[in-house]
């Protein structure tokens, strides 16, 4: 039926109403890009525009749809939106919200984000942002779940089932599109928009997973990245496009360029011109042009000059119509804008809770020496540093439709709960260029805001110190090549250490930090990220011991920015590291091991492993292996632990990383509790990218690790027959 209906509409489109179809506008309401379009509307009049981005509310999206329907065929416009980490009731940023290592927390809030966005009008968010990135430089590791292929592929299923649900057609579901395909994490040298040039080993094994596990969970759309794969732009590349994606993965979905991607293509010195580039694009598979008004501008040429048949365009057209088709707006353009649905749903008490519940969990104990932490009740509390109280920085970069107004601040929350003074003590960079770029005014008064911060300081009994970065300092176009704490903060912090009271690093920020100085000095340091709306409650109920604090990093932290691309799943290499030996793989300078290793992340109680066993030390393909082990509660309160399961081929027809995350669980201990936990490993487990790129598990030795992150492990081996 749904075919019919297409392919009827289709017969009666003229080629203008096709190539409409194919373009994708933003309205003025927010700007994600270079370069606006002021005759959007007209462009909607004239059924030139098939879809529209950065609008919202059912108001506004009703008087669009409503210009839409005065177009001979009334096709209806969808409407999409960067929906990252909630689209009103804002969540932690995605590589906080990944430290929940909770597969039903974080498709929880890609279901609320639909919830509340689908009430506000919206269709479709560019979201998930499933890029591997090993990198801390780049600025949007804040917008990914960090450097692990097995991890990033959980993420992608559950951001997937959260946005869509199991039914497209219910107006409270939205499209997802999984993005950037392919590689964008991979920038050289951290720089966003950088050169990409990898192995297809490489991009099979450990970048290419998790954009499959999208497309194997039903996700509806595919975003092209900016960059080039193999030499050719990923926009126009026929072979990531329409071989990979489309012939061996099976999507079905639609196309969606970045923005501008196509004419980036002139500058990336692939074509010579905007005709080049949209027969190029379109060939290679690109449906939806987003901003570039190449198809808009082009298209037509090019199937008049026959280097586009009608069969290529229509096959684009049809993509977009089965999208519209399948959110049911073609019976109804306006379901998706009902003022009541808004008024109730969005920012919700229900909502708001589970923001703080996921915010908790995101958060991090770096630190805790002498349990410094949780605070005493009651205690005197000096509250200093330009991120304790800025709500614009809580929701973090990519909070687009957030209001930062009505997030609550860590000075707000904190000031019902305990005895509190406060100071800003300095702004969030001393760097005047920088200030500027990020529109912060640099007030001039650093050395009276510093003293009278460390005035409160000397009288209270405990210090929280909240330092970081601004949330425009990481996210897109906010690459940094020294990713410490900016020179005027650590001057603060080092004032506020020599009033001698004992002091809190609470730390916001959308990338892992350098902290050497900072871990080497500073007795407690808590990890927030940009926490989202509720982020001063959460931080305060975790200083406070409300809740015990459970995230595990998924980005390793670094010594210094010399060792960066670091990650724990690397090769050993033919000269692994050996302190006695000069001419083995290392530094003079600084140690190989990271700061905080991937899957790291204290407790308020201690947890000790024991126990490790295999119910048999050799397995054939079809067995599975059962690897258990003991794990107590050994400290004095209740808490949470992520037991974290890792795999080693130890001699394979390729190398293989000496460490690969292959499952974890997340368990709940009373003081004193222990448990045993259980994991299968399976054929599966066990598989990779042989030598003839052929995807199957190789018989030999395997050793396996399990423990509270991936350097502090206890192993075992087996043997695969
Ligand atoms: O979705 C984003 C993308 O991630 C970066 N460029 C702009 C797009 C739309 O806003």
């Amino acid at each position: 039926q749904q075919n019919t209906f297409i392919r009827n509409l289709l017969q009666r489109m003229t080629l203008d109403e096709k190539i409409g179809q194919l373009n994708l506008l933003t309205s003025d309401m927010d700007v994600t890009g270079p370069f606006m379009k002021e005759n959007y509307k007209q462009d909607i009049l004239s059924g030139a525009c098939g879809a529209i981005f950065n609008a919202y509310t059912p108001q506004y999206t009703r008087q669009l749809q409503n210009m839409a329907m005065q177009t001979r065929l009334k096709i209806p416009l969808l409407f999409g939106y960067d929906v990252i980490h909630g689209h009103k009731t804002i969540f932690p940023i995605p590589l906080g919200e990944a430290c929940t290592w909770d597969m039903a927390l974080m498709e929880k809030s890609a279901r609320i984000a639909a919830e509340e966005a689908s009430a506000d009008g919206l269709h479709w968010t560019f979201s998930p942002m499933v890029d591997i990135a090993r990198d801390p430089r780049w600025g949007r590791v804040a917008e990914g779940v960090g450097e692990d292929t097995w991890y990033g592929m959980q993420a992608a299923k559950a951001k997937v089932k959260g946005y869509q649900g199991s039914d497209l057609a219910a107006n409270n579901t939205i499209l997802a599109c999984v993005k950037h395909f392919a590689l964008y994490g991979a920038a050289e040298a951290g720089r966003d928009y950088n050169t990409v040039d990898m192995s297809r080993r490489q991009m099979y094994q450990f970048y290419l997973p998790p954009y499959k596990a999208a497309i194997e969970a039903g996700v509806a759309t595919v975003m092209t990245s900016f960059n080039e794969v193999d030499g050719i732009p990923a926009t126009g590349n026929y072979w990531l496009l329409s071989e990979l994606l489309r012939k061996e993965w099976g999507f079905r979905g639609f196309v969606v360029t970045d923005y501008t991607s196509i004419n980036e293509m002139i500058p990336h010195g692939i074509v010579k011109n905007e005709y080049e580039a949209g027969e190029l694009a379109l060939k290679a598979g690109v449906d939806m042009d987003m901003q570039g008004g190449i198809y808009a501008g082009q298209l037509k040429k090019l199937v008049q000059n026959k280097k586009i048949s009608m069969q290529e365009i229509d096959r684009a057209v049809t993509r977009v119509l089965e999208a519209k088709y399948k959110l049911g707006l073609f019976s109804d353009p306006y379901r998706y804008c009902d003022s009541q649905r808004a008024a109730a749903q969005i920012m919700s008490p229900a909502h708001l809770q589970a923001a703080r519940e996921i915010a908790q969990r995101s958060i991090v104990l770096l630190k805790n020496s002498n349990n410094l932490l949780p605070l005493k009740k009651g205690a005197h509390v000096a509250l200093i540093g330009p991120l304790a109280d800025s709500k614009k920085d809580m929701i973090g970069n990519w909070s687009a439709a957030g209001d930062h107004k009505k997030a609550v601040t860590l000075r707000e929350a904190l000031q019902e709960r305990v005895n509190l003074a406060y100071a800003q003590g300095a702004n969030i960079t001393g760097d005047t260029g920088l200030l500027k770029k990020l529109n912060i005014t640099d007030t001039g008064r650093t050395d009276e805001m510093l003293q009278a911060a460390v005035e409160i300081a000397r009288k209270a009994e405990v210090v929280v110190l909240a330092l970081g970065e601004s949330q425009g300092m990481s996210g897109e176009a906010a690459s940094r090549s020294d990713i410490g704490l900016p020179a005027n903060q650590r001057r603060l912090l080092e004032a506020i250490l020599g009033a001698g009271k004992p002091v809190v690093l609470v730390l916001m920020n959308g990338r892992p930090l350098t902290l050497e100085w900072e871990n080497a000095h500073v007795p407690a340091i808590l990890e927030t990220w940009f926490l989202g709306t509720q982020a001063g409650h959460a931080i305060a109920d975790v200083l406070l011991g409300d809740y015990n604090p459970s995230g595990k990093i998924t980005m390793t932290f670094p010594r210094n920015v010399g060792q960066v691309p670091i990650y724990y799943n690397h090769k050993n290499t033919g000269r692994p590291l050996d302190p006695n030996n000069k001419y083995t793989s290392k530094y003079l300078d600084v140690s190989n091991e990271p700061l905080y290793p991937f899957g790291y992340g204290l407790s308020y109680t201690t947890f000790a492993y024991d126990n490790l066993r295999l119910d048999k030390n050799s397995m054939r393909l079809r067995d599975k292996l059962r690897v258990s082990v003991t794990v107590t509660n050994s400290g004095a309160l209740d808490g949470e632990e992520v037991v974290q399961l890792y795999i080693q081929d130890v001699t394979a027809s390729v190398n293989r990383p000496v460490k690969e995350l292959k499952g974890f669980q997340k368990i709940m201990l009373r003081k004193g509790e222990s448990r045993e936990v259980v994991f299968n490993i399976t054929a599966e487990d066990l598989k990779f990218y042989d030598r003839n790129m052929q995807y199957t598990a190789e018989p030999g030795a395997f050793k396996v690790f399990v423990g509270t992150n991936s350097r502090d492990v206890a192993e075992a081996v087996f043997e695969l027959q």
